[in-house]
């Protein structure tokens, strides 16, 4: 696929604080959410033909390289280098290939109507990064393609078991609901789930789950 990220183009200081910051989490050799799937995603992946999946901030590519194990086409981007490095690394572990791509979600030039399915998990975003960059991903998914989501809720703030301290950018369901009103919408809830993802991800948490479709 022709789409290159670019990561000269103006950021400002907040934003290269963030990269920084996730940069310095995945420096370490441990998985910081494990290498084994996020459990929703499996499920909801499980449902669907594979094909072209895209997976924005997807990190050390726990997700992606379970779904090119099944056979989709992963397309995967985050603006930290080190994760890409663990994500490549995973991939030929397990003699699979993702296509990685290096950029801020901001500046990333998503290609239209291409994926058939886009999977957003456990992307902190304020509202107005968020609505801004779910925008290109919605506009990137073919038509009838899937969207689907977990994150922390706002009712995480004060749980030790993972998640921003920044209320911010944390979800709440009418947000989401906004979000993704472009789309249709099968499922939208606000759950407690016990996680168990490496240590960055671990207890009982408050998270949203959503599943909609174009
Ligand atoms: C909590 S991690 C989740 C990683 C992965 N989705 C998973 O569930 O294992 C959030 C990821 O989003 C990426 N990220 C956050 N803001 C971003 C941005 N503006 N552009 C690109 N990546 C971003 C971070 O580098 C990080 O890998």
């Amino acid at each position: 696929m022709e789409w290159v990220g670019n990561m000269s183009k103006n950021l400002n200081q907040g934003e290269i604080a963030m990269q920084e910051f996730w940069n310095k989490r995945y420096s370490d050799k441990n998985y910081v959410y494990g290498i084994n799937p996020n459990k929703f995603f499996k499920h909801q992946l499980g449902k669907l033909k594979p094909g072209k999946l895209l997976l924005p901030g997807e990190g050390e590519g726990r997700n992606a390289v379970y779904a090119a194990r099944r056979g989709w086409e992963v397309t995967a981007v985050d603006f930290s280098v080190k994760a890409q490095i663990k994500a490549n690394n995973l991939a030929a572990e397990h003699d699979v290939e993702i296509n990685y791509i290096i950029s801020n979600l901001y500046q990333a030039e998503i290609p239209v109507d291409t994926f058939d399915a886009a999977a957003f998990i456990y992307v902190h975003l304020t509202n107005d990064e968020a609505k801004k960059i779910l925008q290109k991903v919605i506009a990137g998914l073919k038509q009838g393609g899937t969207f689907f989501m977990e994150c922390y809720s706002e009712k995480q703030l004060g749980r030790q078991s993972g998640g921003p301290k920044d209320i911010n950018r944390l979800y709440t369901i009418p947000q989401v609901r906004e979000l993704i009103s472009e789309l249709n919408i099968s499922k939208l809830q606000e759950e407690e789930v016990p996680l168990n993802e490496g240590e960055g991800h671990r207890g009982k948490a408050m998270v949203i789950r959503a599943v909609a479709v174009k």
